[in-house]
């Protein structure tokens, strides 16, 4: 069974071509990106209206197929931006429809959840999820992907590129902080904030704005000083989530996830507890096709040729998936 997959939640239409042994035979994106400034809905959502045919395309080139090879569309339909939701529904359900073929919705946190279990042949793992809008200490525990911990505002990725939008730096800002914290070397006090298995990040970016504009600060130690702290929180809730669940595996997720200095701290954390860690190639930690397409051979039960039922829920949360797969 060959499935494709839709992923439009927010910056990047993706589509993805998976096989149910879990070989990814195309994985093609195409990111909005700013110079200056976040993510606007409403250009993110013209963006995927004028990539999608050809992100599709490309996809079948690269795996060598046709539509009419493909046996199942899958599609991302939430969290996320709700006009670039609809964007990826309706370009699945065309393919569906066009292929009479059956088509199934899935959650994108899940996704980032299963194509890191499928990448890096962990078990049972906590999943430390931190991505642009959501940041969560997943596991799996009787029948659901419970959230054990998670940000009480916005996510850890919008928080940096929050931070790298008031610095004068575009989007995304996560790798452009990364690189600027390479050259920091003093570190600064600043909040660390914990709340039971949450984090909060929101008063840690009043206080980042502050210091930036202080110009008591060098900017690379502001920007070595935020990893150096945020990326501990996480660390911490995601340690006591290992511990409160008796799991023996970390596996990280989500584009934030891309930063080398979280890897490092949390390969320590898992050392230390004699825990393995995990972390997939960057393509498949950053939102992706192949994640969608892979989660739709998982869910091939629930898949529908009921297209008109077909919607988008951009609140969805991941523990109100049931997970039966
Ligand atoms: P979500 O899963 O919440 O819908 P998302 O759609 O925003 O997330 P992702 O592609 O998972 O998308 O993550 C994008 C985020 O990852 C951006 O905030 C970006 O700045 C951040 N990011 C990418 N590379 C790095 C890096 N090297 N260091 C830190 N952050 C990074
Ligand atoms: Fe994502």
């Amino acid at each position: 069974m060959i499935c494709l997959g839709i992923e439009s939640t927010a910056h990047t239409f993706g589509c993805g071509i998976v096989d149910d042994k879990g070989t990814v035979l195309a994985n093609v994106k195409d990111a909005y990106v700013t110079e200056k400034g976040g993510i606007n809905p409403k250009y993110a959502k013209i963006h995927h209206d004028n990539v999608k045919d050809k992100v599709v395309e490309d996809a079948l080139n690269i795996a060598k197929l046709g539509l009419k090879d493909i046996d199942l569309v899958s599609f991302s339909q939430g969290p996320g931006i709700g006009p670039c939701l609809w964007v990826g529904l309706h370009k699945a359900v065309e393919i569906a429809k066009k292929n009479n073929i059956p088509i199934v919705g899935v959650n994108h946190c899940i996704a980032h959840l299963e194509i890191g279990k499928l990448k890096t042949k962990a078990k049972d793992p906590v999943l430390l999820y931190t991505s642009g809008a959501n940041t969560q200490v997943i596991a799996y525990e009787a029948g659901k992907y419970r959230i054990f911990g998670e940000t009480l505002d916005q996510g850890i990725g919008n928080f940096i590129d929050a931070f790298a939008r008031h610095i004068g730096l575009g989007f995304p800002g996560g790798p452009k902080i990364e690189k600027l914290a390479l050259e920091g070397k003093n570190y600064i006090e600043i909040p660390y904030v914990v709340k039971g298995m949450d984090v909060s990040f929101s008063g840690i970016l009043t206080n980042l704005k502050r210091k930036f504009d202080s110009k008591n600060y060098k900017t690379e130690d502001i920007c070595f000083s935020l990893q150096e702290t945020v990326f501990a929180m996480m660390v911490e809730v995601a340690e006591r989530a290992m511990a409160h669940c008796g799991k023996k595996e970390l596996v990280l997720g989500g584009g934030v996830a891309c930063n080398k200095r979280l890897q490092e701290m949390c390969k320590v954390m898992c050392k230390e507890r004699d825990a393995k860690f995990f972390v997939p190639e960057n393509q498949f930690l950053i939102d992706n096709g192949a994640m969608i397409g892979w989660l739709g051979i998982l869910q091939r039960k629930q898949a529908t040729k009921n297209y008109k039922k077909m919607h988008i829920r951009p609140y969805e949360r991941t523990d109100e998936v049931k997970v039966d797969w």
